[in-house]
């Protein structure tokens, strides 16, 4: 490589990333409203002989990706979340991944939280009554829904988000449970401080004793397909699924037939399968009564995606300078 290296970024990021590349590297945005396709990744990388490249979930990073510029050394995703990006292919190549743990947990626990909201005080529903000019009268059994406090709130995930989401459940005097792969004593610890006593359960149990269960685990092989109909099956007729995380982990056929049968009461999806969900899915037939749907904005605050939008410029400056990663996705991946 001669000269000032080139970072290629697949979308307009905030400025304030973007401001940072461009004062120490030469930067190509695509500025288009949707992703660019593999091919044009592809061949910007190599046109630019680009040493970094900066993605968004919505762009897979695989071999093809990674081998188009000899000298890219480092992939940045826009994102905490990883399952778009292969990242045993890169360790093999030597490239580093960045992400954006940390600054979007908080972000994320109040969407779960509006979505939680909106599906048990039904405000969606609300809103279109009067939208619709249907607002006639007080009504004794206009609108009604479960109770939020008092009720029991089940984790799925005891992450980072997952965490964040538990600790809102303290000024609604819920009752907290968790599943995960083992117990997170660390965690309870930190529930504990704001007065929660989180109980770790099994996954059955959690599903057949919350009202909420709220889903935070990343996408992985295993959790590819976790709410399935078995475990919605699991869940009281009356129980609201959240899911925050990733669609994949939710089988949507399932979903489907659980809302369609009344297995389940409402569920709230900031993710689904597939991504974006068109307005004529077969799942839509259930909104708003008993379904809503937002287009992942999990973190979308503008203090958190200027936020994100720093670390992954951070991620990319180190690694064209050949130094450790802030956030790597590697290493927080356990692959390192
Ligand atoms: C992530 O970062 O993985 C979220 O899904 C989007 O911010």
């Amino acid at each position: 490589m001669t000269g000032t290296p080139t970072v290629y970024v697949t979308r307009t990021i905030p400025e304030i990333g973007l401001d940072r590349l461009r004062e120490r590297y030469e930067v190509a945005v695509w500025d288009g409203k949707l992703p660019p396709t593999k091919e044009h990744i592809v061949s910007m990388l190599a046109e630019l002989d680009a040493a970094g490249l900066v993605c968004l979930l919505s762009d897979e990073i695989d071999a093809e990706v990674l081998d188009a510029s000899p000298d890219l050394s480092v992939v940045s995703t826009f994102s905490v979340g990883y399952d778009h990006v292969h990242l045993a292919a890169a360790a093999e190549r030597g490239i580093a991944v960045g992400h954006t743990p940390g600054v979007l947990a908080e972000t994320t626990a109040d969407l779960a939280w509006a979505l939680l909201l909106t599906c048990a005080r039904r405000t969606v529903e609300g809103h279109a009554h009067v939208a619709a000019d249907e607002w006639e009268t007080w009504g004794p059994r206009l609108l009604t829904g479960p109770d939020v406090h008092d009720a029991t709130l089940g984790i799925v995930g005891l992450g980072e988000i997952g965490t964040a989401t538990a600790k809102r459940a303290a000024g609604f005097e819920m009752d907290v449970r968790y599943s995960g792969r083992s117990p997170k004593p660390e965690r309870e610890a930190e529930l504990a401080e704001f007065g929660l006593d989180a109980t770790y359960v099994d996954r059955d149990e959690l599903l057949a004793e919350s009202d909420f269960v709220s889903l935070h685990v990343p996408l992985v092989e295993e959790t590819e397909g976790l709410i399935g109909s078995a475990e919605l099956q699991r869940m009281s007729e009356d129980a609201i699924l959240i899911n925050t995380s990733r669609g994949e982990v939710v089988d949507t056929d399932a979903l489907d037939t659980a809302l369609a049968a009344g297995q389940i009461g409402r569920a709230g999806l900031d993710v689904t399968d597939p991504e974006p969900l068109p307005a004529d899915h077969p799942l839509f037939r259930h909104a708003p009564e008993r379904l809503v749907v937002t287009p992942h904005i999990g973190s979308a605050s503008t203090g958190t995606r200027n936020r994100m939008a720093e670390m992954v410029a951070a991620c990319t400056e180190a690694g064209i300078e050949g130094e450790p990663l802030p956030h790597s996705a590697i290493r927080d991946a356990g692959m390192e």
